[in-house]
């Protein structure tokens, strides 16, 4: 088996870092450096103010960035730490691409791979300009034999690509690709990567390759052996589509029982549970709502989509498109059913939005249902879109509101949305609260009754619900307050996949 001694990781981001945080953590013996050419963004791995926050986190870096036997809090961790003494710090955050490509026996690519804003394929094809970027750079600087990992999710054959790539700029000189899509969520990922589902590794069926395949398999040391599978590259790179696409399905196909549910007394949840009993369908990625959101699952379907279109498999690409669709009609029409029952005008009227990502426990903004919600409000131009969630920073969600819908929509150009840094501010004489991510702050405890709200950090309910102007309205868009107990104190709440307030 190759020998492998160091890593280095091309792009700092949400996979990157800790992907290769965790590497390090449990491979003292290898040096991780992770290279990035955004200078701020490593500034900030350098720092104690990381670029993103997931819990573990922080713990993680202090051991193999800095060296701090400090004991993690994370319990899994903990247990499977080889750690007990001061340790080599052997994680390290670096601009210098080249040199560190240079040094590295393995190189991890996980820079980001947008959908195409411009040109052929727009809007749904894979833009693999900054895969291509790095490739040239590692054709140009790496050591004869580094072997290549895909992190990045890419369209099937990309592999071939950087086949091709590298022996245009270096020829003669050969390159092992592996494919190692990542399946990390957002707010789970150190988690998701100390106990993975599986970790796939793709390779060519080759002496080589599976010599390759066999060096990145011993960087999981801490990996149950039966949780790696091997498959061939091409499979790998499909797999990693194919895993959020079903996941999105999913969502998509339970949204679109649930408009039928609110127009036939049928009970979303009711059916969520009935169906997800079975073993066969299983209980996950079941929960109706405003619709997905996130960096992955829109850009992943429509790479997808536009992948069997070009295989001239029309029909496919339909299949596909329709889950995308789907999803957008569920945010939408959740938005116009705010509006509608207003009475069809927000004029003079404050709208609360809580949550503002794309999901809970998070800072990660990216492709929001809450966005485009904001958007649809704001062209019934209400006097106060006001926006609370308690895991981002107000700065940055106004900065991102501005940058997204115009600056002038923010209350400090006179328009009308502010962001607040307190839940009962932003919910202060609102006439209709919308709840856009289902964060446990925001949920009541259902069975514990209206009057009691003990869990801590959890929204008083009854405070926020006796300052709303009459008549109260709660539009909750993830399922998470008691309908019934609302509509007890005089709140009228229309929430999705069953019947509103005032019925059929
Ligand atoms: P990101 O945008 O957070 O990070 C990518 C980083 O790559 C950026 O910091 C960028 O500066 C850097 N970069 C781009 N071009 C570069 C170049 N030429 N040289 C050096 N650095 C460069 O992206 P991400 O969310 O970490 O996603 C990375 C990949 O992982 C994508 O393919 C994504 O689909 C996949 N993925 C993401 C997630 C997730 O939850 N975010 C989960 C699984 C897989
Ligand atoms: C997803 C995949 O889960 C992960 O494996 C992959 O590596 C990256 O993409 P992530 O985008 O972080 O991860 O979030 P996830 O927890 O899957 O949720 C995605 C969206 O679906 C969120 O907006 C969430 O609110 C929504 N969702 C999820 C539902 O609406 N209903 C559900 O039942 C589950």
């Amino acid at each position: 088996t190759a020998e492998v001694s160091s890593i280095c990781c091309i792009g700092a981001g949400y996979v990157g870092g800790p992907t290769a945080a965790v590497m390090a953590y449990y491979n003292p013996h290898l040096t991780v450096t992770v290279v990035d050419r955004d200078q701020a963004r490593i500034d900030r791995w350098n720092s104690e103010n990381l670029p993103l926050y997931e819990p573990g986190l922080l713990q993680m870096l202090q051991s193999a960035r800095d060296g701090s036997t400090e004991d993690m809090e994370h319990q899994q961790m903990a247990t499977v730490s080889p750690q007990s003494e001061r340790r080599r710090p052997n994680l390290l955050f670096s601009t210098d691409v080249a040199k560190n490509i240079g040094a590295a026996d393995m190189i991890l690519i996980a820079v980001n791979t947008p959908t195409k804003k411009r040109g052929l394929g727009a809007g749904r094809a894979t833009d693999v300009t900054a895969l291509e970027a790095v490739t040239k750079q590692i054709a140009i600087h790496a050591k004869a034999g580094a072997i290549l990992v895909e992190k990045s999710t890419v369209p099937c054959r990309t592999a071939d690509l950087i086949r091709e790539t590298l022996k245009t700029y270096r020829p003669g000189v050969h390159f092992e690709v592996l494919s190692n899509p990542e399946f990390l969520s957002a707010g789970t990922a150190i988690s998701d990567l100390v106990s993975p589902s599986r970790v796939l590794i793709g390779s060519q069926p080759t002496t080589e390759g599976l010599r390759a395949a066999t060096a990145l398999e011993r960087v999981y040391s801490w990996v149950d052996p039966c949780k790696i599978m091997h498959t061939n590259t091409y499979s790998s790179e499909l797999a990693k589509l194919v895993a959020n696409a079903m996941l999105a399905q999913r969502i998509s196909s339970i949204n679109s029982i649930s408009a039928i549910c609110e127009k036939t007394g049928a009970d979303i949840h009711e059916i969520s549970n009935a169906i997800g009993a079975d073993a066969r369908i299983g209980s996950k990625y079941l929960k109706a709502g405003v619709g997905f959101g996130g960096s992955c699952f829109g850009k992943d379907i429509r790479s997808l989509a536009y992948l069997a279109e070009t295989l001239g498999l029309p029909e496919v690409a339909e299949y596909w498109q329709q889950v995308l669709k789907i999803n957008e009609w569920q945010g939408t029409r959740f938005a116009r059913k705010v509006v509608k029952r207003l009475n069809g005008t927000l004029s003079g009227k404050k709208i609360t939005v809580l949550g503002y990502a794309f999901k809970p426990g998070t800072d990660d903004t990216r492709e929001s249902p809450a966005l485009e919600g904001i958007r649809i409000l704001l062209d019934d131009a209400p006097a106060e879109v006001a926006i609370f969630d308690p895991f981002c920073c107000p700065t940055v969600v106004r900065e991102e509101v501005g940058r997204l819908c115009g600056s002038e929509v923010l209350k400090c150009n006179d328009g009308s949305v502010e962001v607040y840094e307190n839940a009962y501010e932003a919910c202060d004489r609102s006439h209709a609260i919308i709840i856009m991510t289902d964060c446990d702050e925001f949920r009541q405890s259902a069975k514990a009754g209206y009057e009691v709200s003990n869990l801590e950090n959890r929204l008083d309910w009854p405070k926020i619900v006796y300052n709303l102007e009459k008549p109260r309205w709660v539009f909750d868009g993830r399922g998470i307050v008691d309908l019934d107990v609302m509509e007890k104190v005089g709140v009228r709440v229309e929430g999705i996949g069953r019947v509103g307030w005032g019925g059929l």
